[in-house]
């Protein structure tokens, strides 16, 4: 794929890339979603962190924000982190795609998932973003994102916890939070044990990634 930083200087700064990316994908009309955003949604955390995570796309909190994970699957992100004492400061955090995708519902609209012609239109700039970045661990959440960067025909269920190598990155999927937040009583505490054996999985390569920068 063309990189959509040839014409930068250098390569090296990573900040400066990932604001002219920012910057581009602020004034995005690949698709549609551009239509009926509020705001587009970039990333948080930091851009030297050896772990990026990768949602599926803004919501409608996200949307009114530009923060992505800032409604209630936000909060159980941040518990999911906690649990191995990270916080989303430490982790490089996006999306699969920038705006927020839903569907007009008895007058209002209700988030959906994004087809697959508006997540190949957006991929540039997660790729420009994991170029820049170079993080040695991906964690996708849910099956958009694993679909996207592990393999097209993934299966969550089937193949979340297993560890994947993309491009000599690390890479993982587990649940996204909004999935583990639906399910009620023994699929409740079944999806939230996999998740946190995920998670440990996860952080015990941060470690390792981390030891070996500092070392
Ligand atoms: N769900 C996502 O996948 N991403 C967000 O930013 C918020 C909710």
């Amino acid at each position: 794929m063309e990189s959509l930083f040839d014409s930068a200087e250098g390569g090296e700064d990573r900040e400066r890339r990932l604001e002219e990316l920012a910057r581009q994908v602020s004034v995005c009309t690949k698709c549609d979603l551009a239509k009926s955003r509020t705001n587009t949604v970039f990333a948080t955390g930091d851009p030297y962190s050896p772990l990026m995570l990768v949602g599926e796309g803004p919501g409608e909190n996200e949307d009114a924000t530009g923060l992505p994970f800032v409604g209630r699957a936000g909060k159980l992100l941040d518990d999911i982190l906690a649990a191995v004492d990270l916080t989303r400061q430490q982790i490089y955090l996006t999306n699969v795609v920038k705006c927020r995708a839903a569907v007009e519902e008895g007058g209002r609209l209700k988030n959906r998932q994004p087809k697959t012609t508006e997540i190949r239109a957006c991929n540039p700039y997660l790729q420009g973003q994991i170029e820049a970045v170079k993080p040695e661990i991906i964690l996708c959440l849910g099956g958009p994102a694993a679909k996207t960067i592990i393999d097209k025909d993934f299966r969550i269920t089937k193949d979340r916890g297993t560890w994947y190598e993309r491009d000599g990155i690390k890479t993982m999927a587990t649940f996204h939070p909004a999935y583990v937040l639906r399910q009620r009583g023994d699929d409740l505490n079944n999806a939230k044990r996999l998740v946190w054996k995920d998670i440990q999985n996860v952080y015990a390569e941060y470690r390792k990634a981390m030891e070996a920068r500092e070392s």
